[in-house]
C-alpha cells in the first residue's frame, strides 16, 4: 500500500490517446493492490507551446523533478515543424530529459511470439529475439555546442557538434555492464571507432570499464555493421549500449522486429536501476505522436501500457505488478486481440480503447 506521485504529460498527436489507456490500466492495478497513484498532468512539446510559448515551462520542469516519476505521451506535429520556429515540441522533451539528468535509456526489444508471423523479416530471425538497447540521452549530437544555423558571404551554413567526457561515457557504459551482468553477460558497444574521435575514446573507456566486470564479456561493435546484425541476426544480440543518435536510430530499426513501433517501451534514467529500489525517472514510449491517425482511436497503447510497467517496476519498485501489466498484455495478444499495426488474418482487430479495456480487464 504505497501513495504516489505520477507526472503525466499527454503530449501531441496520439499522444493523450495511449496516454489515457496507460494510465486506465495503472488505475486497474491501483485498484486491485491497494495502491494510490496520484497522477498530476503537465503540459508538454506542442501543447504546451501553444498554452505557454515554451515546450517545458520552468515550473513544468519542477513538477516532473518533484515526482516519483514522469509518463509522457509522444511530442510534435505538422503544426510546430515550421523550421524558421523559434521553439519546436522535440526542444522540451529534449529539455525534460536533459532537466532531469536522465542520461540512460532503456529500449527493452522483445518479440512475443504470437506476433512472430506479422513482421517483415522471416519469423524464424525475429522469433526468441529478446534483446535490450541502452541509449546515451543526455550528451551527443542532440546536445554538444557549437550548435546552430548561420549565413556567411558564402551561403548558408549550419553545425551540430558531437561532444562526450569520459565521465558521461564511462557512467553509460557502467549501465550497460549492469544490465549485461543481471542478463546473458554479453555486452555490444556500439560506435564508429574507425572515424569519429568520440567513438576512439568510448571504446577506450568501454575497455576501462571492463575491468570491473571480468564476468561480463565485451564485444566492439562499428554501427553500420551492427545496423545490419540487428536483422540479420539480432538473436546473437543482448544487451547494446551506444551513444544518443545511434541509439535513436537503432532503435527504431529494432522495432521492426517486434512488429511495430507501437509495441515498445522505454524509460529513461539517471541511474544504474538495481531491483526493488526506487530511482524516479520518465516513462516514453519510443514511438512518435503519429500525427496523421491521431484521434481515429486506431494507435496501438501497448508500448505506453508495457512503458507503464517498466515505470512500476524501476520508479516505484512495484515488480510484481509490472509483470501482471506484462501477462495481461501477453495474454491479450494471445487472445488474438490486435491493433491495426499489428493486424493479421484471422485475428480481432480493436480499437486504442478496446485494447486497454482488454488489458486493464486482465488485471
Ligand atoms: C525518440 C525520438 C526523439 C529522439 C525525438 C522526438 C526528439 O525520436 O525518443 O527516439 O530523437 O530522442
Ligand atoms: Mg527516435
Amino acid at each position: 500500500m504505497a501513495k504516489f506521485r505520477i507526472v503525466v504529460t499527454a503530449g501531441d498527436g496520439i499522444g493523450p490517446e495511449v496516454i489515457a489507456e496507460g494510465v486506465k490500466v495503472l488505475k486497474a492495478i491501483g485498484k486491485k493492490y491497494g495502491h494510490t497513484f496520484d497522477f498530476r498532468y503537465e503540459l508538454l512539446g506542442g501543447s504546451a507551446i501553444d498554452a505557454t510559448g515554451e515546450a517545458l515551462t520552468k515550473e513544468t520542469l519542477a513538477e516532473c523533478n518533484k515526482a516519483d516519476a514522469v509518463l509522457l505521451g509522444a511530442v510534435g506535429g505538422p503544426k510546430w515543424d515550421n523550421p524558421s520556429a523559434k521553439v519546436h515540441p522535440e526542444d522540451g522533451l529534449l529539455a525534460l530529459r536533459k532537466g532531469m539528468g536522465l542520461y540512460a535509456n532503456l529500449r527493452p526489444v522483445k518479440v512475443l511470439p504470437m506476433l512472430v508471423d506479422g513482421t517483415n523479416l522471416k519469423p524464424d530471425v525475429v522469433r526468441g529475439v529478446d534483446l535490450i538497447v541502452v541509449r546515451e540521452l543526455t550528451g551527443g549530437l542532440y546536445f554538444g555546442r557549437p550548435k546552430r544555423r548561420y549565413t556567411t558571404t558564402r551561403g548558408r551554413r549550419a553545425v551540430d557538434s558531437m561532444v562526450y567526457s569520459e565521465q558521461e561515457i564511462a557512467r553509460i557504459i557502467k549501465v550497460g555492464f549492469e544490465l549485461a551482468r543481471s542478463r546473458n553477460k554479453k555486452l555490444t558497444s556500439v560506435d564508429k571507432a574507425n572515424v569519429l574521435e568520440t567513438s576512439k575514446l568510448w571504446r577506450q573507456i568501454a575497455s576501462e570499464v571492463a575491468k570491473d566486470y571480468p564476468d561480463v564479456k565485451l564485444e566492439n561493435q562499428l554501427v553500420d555493421s551492427c545496423a545490419m546484425r540487428l536483422i540479420q541476426d539480432p538473436k546473437s544480440i543482448d544487451v547494446i549500449v551506444t551513444e544518443n543518435m545511434f541509439g535513436d536510430i537503432l532503435t527504431d530499426e529494432a522495432s521492426v522486429l517486434a512488429g511495430s513501433m507501437g509495441m515498445l517501451p522505454s524509460a529513461s534514467l539517471g541511474a544504474t536501476p538495481k531491483e526493488n529500489e526506487r530511482i524516479s525517472g520518465l516513462y516514453e514510449p519510443i514511438h512518435g505522436s503519429a500525427p496523421t491517425i491521431a484521434g481515429q482511436n486506431i494507435a496501438n497503447p501497448i508500448a505506453t501500457i508495457m512503458t507503464a510497467a517498466m515505470m512500476l517496476r524501476y520508479s516505484l519498485a512495484l515488480s510484481k505488478e509490472a509483470k501482471i501489466i506484462e501477462d495481461a498484455v501477453f495474454n491479450v495478444l494471445t487472445e488474438g486481440y490486435r491493433t491495426v499495426d499489428i493486424m493479421s488474418a484471422g485475428m480481432t482487430k480493436v480499437g486504442t480503447k478496446e485494447m486497454g479495456d482488454l488489458v486493464a480487464a486482465k488485471i
